[in-house]
């Protein structure tokens, strides 16, 4: 059971690691004087502005502001978090990493679901090399799909051979395992045989779908010819929800030199073939649209993240579901942007008749988000007139609304809008559009749910073992509630996922987003409501662009408020870096030590991971303002976030709280 690191440990670790090191191992350092430089492996330079100093444990790059110790530095190259970057700094070392009893979190709960899904993915990767058939897999893979076996290899792709028990008599060998892999999805029960299964997947190419640590959580696998499903995909288990996953964003993270941009595309087989011919950064929905929850994980690790479509009618509305889930969540200094492809091409077909430099060249030329959501304002306009130019301005201002509010990614897609509607920019910001169309969904499936003729009372007859005709499969269109019904497979999922909920604070608009979690409920105080937002902070700070601190909480002489608004000012300030700069650049000692304690913290982990970190931030402020007597509610309205302020009503709530607040100043 894993809980807090200690404190302590965190400093031996830091005292017998040296920096040199562990930068030395990872790039190229050359002596200059006192200090090394390097040319910078967090941004693209040609001289070295990256320089080291060994007194100091501290590493900086004058070019992008990169900074820290060894930890941010694990952390940033690595791509890992805190926890993950101290165990691969103590494993250097030679040290075990001790922990404080805390709560075991998702993974260590599912450890042995997980081994058995590991065991599962290397059972498919031998049967690839091993098995008296494999030369049907190798090569369908390298023939028909041209796949070198390095790159199979890169994405641990396999071979379940036919058979309704390959994985069972191999991994499943004892009543716990087959729990487990019936847990995972990779069994499925006999119809009307109570505890007798058979495997899931057969007869097909296998990919393991990693977490973004490298973790196998699930499987697609593909038929070798016509059969369907062509995919068949892990259903959502404890450790997979797939609208949430990226395929092949462990591996992009693995073998892309510098992550700065990521490609999402619509197949695994897209995503691995893009990375054959060299463009690592690709990673693919499974078989969902791409969502709002996709796009803040990518934004998380990179700031460009381009879209690609097909260039048919069903691309386009896809196009158009992306743009959707990127409005509300949308940041200043990040980027989105459109890839059309040529009608009835994929990236993988293209990107094999083109070749790496030309799909890059269309990458480069990707249509920017403010162009297609303008394209889109004017395609629905179907008058000529005054009132068309109405029309269109309206439809622009319906999408430019769920842009977070004071975004100047907003404001300049209003006075784009302005300009070319002839509005001016106060009439289109202060009049209140109705959003039409329905927010947009997590979970919205671009593969519609096909009019399957089975379900799940229909299991093979065991009797007609060897001519078993291929339907029957449990497709991945099924929702988790018409999966077999274990009652431990129930049990552990419905206490993974709860639906969202609707915010209880939705404002006079009643305006949320489908995809915004709802607040978690309150976890037992373990550290302060106060430290637990600067923690927020600390692994999001761009929430610090969507808040305001009232003057009174500033000025208060609470310790853990002033290191909060410390780093609230620091990122408030510079929307791009991160906690790493922070250290890098802070001077003030007992700050860096209150922040190491902080990223140390046991909450840290969950809170890297958390979709309502704004949120917590948010009811911080408020709590610290009925504590000062101030109204709660200025926090809210004040938010720069999800909530927009558009009615006057609530204008003038605002303006009387600042009044309020400033009576109490004076
Ligand atoms: P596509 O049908 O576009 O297939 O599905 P593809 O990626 O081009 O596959 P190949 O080239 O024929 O092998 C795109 C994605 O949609 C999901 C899968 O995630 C797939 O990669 N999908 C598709 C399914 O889940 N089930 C299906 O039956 C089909
Ligand atoms: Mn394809």
């Amino acid at each position: 059971m894993a809980g807090r690191i200690p404190d302590q440990f965190i400093d031996e670790l830091l005292a017998r690691t040296d920096l040199t090191d562990v930068v030395a191992s990872r790039i190229s350092l050359k002596k200059t004087g006192q200090n090394y430089s390097a040319l910078c492996p967090f941004h693209n330079e040609k001289s070295p502005s990256f320089s080291l100093n060994p007194n100091k444990q501290f590493y900086y790059c004058f070019g992008c502001g990169a900074g820290g110790n060894a930890i941010s530095f694990v952390m940033e190259y690595d791509h890992l978090d805190f926890v993950d970057a101290i165990e691969t700094l103590a494993k250097d070392a030679g040290m075990e990493v001790p922990r404080e009893q805390g709560a075991p979190d998702r993974y260590e709960q599912n450890a042995e679901l997980l081994k058995r899904l590991s065991e599962s993915s290397q059972f498919y990767q031998q049967q690839l090399t091993q098995h008296p058939d494999k030369k049907k897999a190798t090569d369908y893979l390298s023939k028909d799909r041209g796949l070198s076996g390095q790159i199979a290899k890169v994405f641990g792709l396999g071979y379940a051979p036919p058979g309704w028990d390959n994985l069972l008599r191999a991994v499943g060998t004892r009543a716990e395992s087959q729990e487990q892999l019936l847990l995972g999805g990779m069994l499925i029960e006999k119809k009307d045989q109570q505890g007798q299964y058979y495997d899931r997947f057969r007869d097909r190419i296998i990919f393991p779908i990693r977490d973004s640590r490298g973790r196998v959580i699930a499987f697609g696998g593909r038929a070798f010819g016509d059969e369907k499903p062509k995919y068949l995909n892990s259903p959502e288990t404890p450790v997979f929800q797939k609208s949430q996953e990226l395929y092949g964003l462990f591996e992009a993270k693995q073998n892309t030199p510098i992550l700065d941009q990521i490609l999402v595309v619509e197949g695994y087989m897209d995503v691995i073939v893009l990375a054959q011919h060299g463009i690592t950064n690709a990673v693919a929905t499974l078989g969902t649209s791409v969502n709002s929850q996709h796009i803040r994980k990518l934004f998380k690790l990179v700031s460009k993240v381009v879209l690609c479509f097909d260039g048919d009618k069903a691309g386009r509305a896809a196009a158009i579901r992306g743009l959707e889930a990127s409005l509300p969540v949308m940041q200043d200094e990040k980027q989105i942007r459109f890839l059309f492809l040529p009608d009835g091409e994929d990236p993988d077909s293209l990107v094999r008749k083109e070749g790496k430099e030309a799909f890059n060249h269309r990458l480069e030329d990707a249509s920017s988000l403010s162009h297609v959501l303008f394209e889109h304002a004017r395609n629905q306009v179907t008058l000529g007139d005054e009132e068309g130019e109405a029309q269109f301005a309206r439809n622009a201002m319906e999408m430019i609304q769920q842009i977070p509010n004071e975004l100047t990614f907003r404001s300049v897609l209003i006075r784009q809008l302005s300009e070319q509607s002839g509005i001016d920019k106060e009439t289109l910001s202060n009049t209140v559009f109705k959003t039409r169309r329905p927010a947009p969904s997590t979970s919205a499936d671009s593969y519609p749910t096909p009019q399957a003729p089975h379900n799940n009372d229909e299991h093979p007859n065991l009797s007609h073992y060897a001519d078993e005709p291929p339907v029957g499969e449990y497709d991945d269109y099924q929702s988790s509630a018409e999966l077999p019904s274990a009652s431990t497979y129930q049990h552990a999922t419905s206490s993974i996922k709860k639906p969202f909920v609707k915010k209880p604070f939705s404002g006079k608009n009643g305006k949320f987003y489908k995809d915004e979690p709802a607040p978690l409920p309150p976890a037992a105080p373990s550290i302060g409501r106060i430290k637990q937002a600067s923690l927020c902070l600390l692994l999001h700070p761009h929430i610090a662009q969507k808040i305001d601190l009232p003057d009174p909480i500033v000025n208060q002489a609470n310790e853990d408020l002033q290191v909060f608004c410390k780093l609230w000012r620091y990122f408030a300030k510079h929307p791009n870096k991160n906690t790493g700069h922070f250290l890098g650049e802070s001077t003030d000692s007992a700050t860096i030590a209150a922040v190491y304690a902080l990223l140390n913290h046991k909450d840290a982990a969950t809170k890297q991971k958390i979709d309502n970190a704004h949120q917590e931030v948010l009811d911080m402020i408020s709590m610290m303002e009925k504590n000062l007597g101030l109204n709660s509610s200025i926090a809210r309205l004040k938010s720069k976030g999800n909530e927009s302020i558009k009615d006057t009503s609530s204008k003038q709530e605002l303006r009387n709280l600042m009044d309020l607040i400033r009576q109490k100043k004076h």
